[in-house]
């Protein structure tokens, strides 16, 4: 590596960043280390493994890895890779082992938690330095695995913040997402939507706070959604969520945007709370949560009104429309999202419905929505490879920003704090090594 970390520093400072943090394949490589080679990332949810041998892969930075359930009903995450010649050892994606893993290359079998099994022809093995006991022999499993209310993260760190510590702020979000389920517990459902975004992936972290960009970037789905409701003479549910975009800037100058350590945060949610328990849905919702709980705490559970959360280097948890936009960095110019959607055990039917409808309308690669904020993040990306300029810019607001106990708060709802606050967080982590507690060595 060239880049020393009085380098790095540089790159990020209180208002701006450095075009190069997007676009250098230097940069990403660190990032891998440093960010998603010591943070918490999310891994995925226990419900997309439910049975002893179901397993889920996934990435976590440059990491393949897959997240098993053990015959103990444990859940593991380990490498994807065979101690043997190194092959991966599962395929892309969900299925079941059965018993016990065994690579499809020369048949050495693992146990559901990664640890060597058996070799075939064992005999060839005696006078070497094989041991079946030795890790090296086994699936190394990740560093800290950890599971809050069914969703699993791991850590390639050793050292650093325990989980709940890490997520700071951000649980709040993950709390309400199961608390709106009648029994407390959130399952994933339906599959899953991915798309290729052709952008660095701290792109898509900035956008999910940014207010400013909604009514200009969304003008046509907007438009189009109050053309149709117009011409209907009513807004139903599915324009509802594309007429939000609309709105102008007052409305978005009065949202309070919340910042975490380590760079989470969440923004307040663009839809009115009331409308909980005045549309048919929402009210279904609030009488099957009102029979467990009572009616005051449905109201509050229903009240918490968060739109998009950031848990920074996992992606984007939407609870009151059940999602987990998960956000895999894949090269500097690319970032593959998976899209995931809950469904609240206990809970009316029709309440998943709802999020799909949501999820289908904002967020899949057919929505009218978000091929508007991708081909954004790709003009991004393509306008910082030229030599128009060095810096971007995140001065709105800047030097307004409000500490609180547990972070920071905006002072107007338009603010670029949740960028600082990520770039903030982003050079801790680049020049912080969670093992020593310490600032790398230049
Ligand atoms: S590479 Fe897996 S058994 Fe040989
Ligand atoms: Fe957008």
């Amino acid at each position: 590596m060239s880049i020393n970390n009085s380098e790095i520093a540089q790159l990020v400072q209180p208002d701006r960043v450095h075009k190069s943090i997007y676009t250098d394949p230097e940069i990403f490589a660190l990032e891998m280390q440093r960010i998603y080679g010591q943070a918490w990332i999310y891994v995925g949810h226990e419900s997309q493994v439910k049975k002893p041998g179901d397993y889920h892969t996934t990435r976590i930075g440059d990491q393949d890895v897959l997240m098993l359930r053990g015959s103990d009903g444990k859940v593991n995450v380990v490498y994807n890779r065979c101690p043997h010649k190194g092959a991966q050892l599962v395929p892309l994606g969900d299925g079941n082992v059965g018993k016990f893993l065994r690579c499809p290359y020369h048949a050495w079998t693992f146990k559901l938690d990664g640890s060597l099994l058996s070799v075939p022809l064992r005999g060839g093995m005696e006078g070497t330095a094989f041991n079946k006991d030795d890790p090296m022999f086994s699936m190394r499993p990740l560093a800290r695995v950890d599971s809050y209310r069914g969703f699993v993260f791991a850590s390639q760190s050793e050292g650093g913040p325990d989980l709940v510590t890490f997520l700071g702020g951000a649980a709040g979000s993950i709390d309400n997402l199961c608390d709106r389920s009648p029994e407390g517990e959130v399952e994933v459902v339906g599959g899953v939507f991915q798309v290729m975004q052709q952008s660095n992936w701290k792109v898509f972290y900035e956008n999910l706070h940014d207010t400013m960009h909604a009514p200009i970037t969304h003008e046509s789905s907007f438009m189009a959604a109050r053309e149709e409701a117009a011409e209907r003479g009513e807004m139903p549910f599915e324009l509802l969520i594309m007429d939000g975009n609309g709105e102008p800037y007052e409305f978005w100058e009065k949202l309070e945007l919340c910042a975490y350590p380590y760079g989470h945060g969440y923004m307040e949610a663009i839809f009115d709370p009331t409308a909980a328990t005045r549309d048919p849905v929402s009210r279904v919702h609030f009488e099957s949560l009102a029979k467990v709980h009572g009616e005051e705490k449905a109201r509050e559970i229903l009240g918490m009104n968060r739109h998009n959360t950031v848990i920074y280097g996992s992606g984007s948890p939407h609870t009151v429309f059940q999602q987990f936009r998960v956000i895999r960095p894949i090269a500097p110019d690319r970032t593959l999202i998976e899209i995931q959607t809950f469904r609240l055990k206990g809970a009316p039917e029709a309440v998943f419905d709802r999020a799909l409808t949501y999820t289908n309308l904002i967020n899949s690669p057919s929505s009218n929505v978000m091929p508007d904020d991708v081909e954004l993040y790709r003009r991004c990306q393509q306008g910082n490879l030229t030599a128009g300029g060095e810096w971007v810019s995140h001065h709105r607001y800047g030097g307004t920003d409000k500490q609180t106990p547990e972070g920071m708060v905006s002072t107007n709802g338009t603010s670029e704090l949740p960028m600082r606050n990520q770039f903030a967080a982003w050079k801790q982590y680049m020049l912080t090594d969670w093992n020593q507690e310490k600032k790398h060595v230049a």
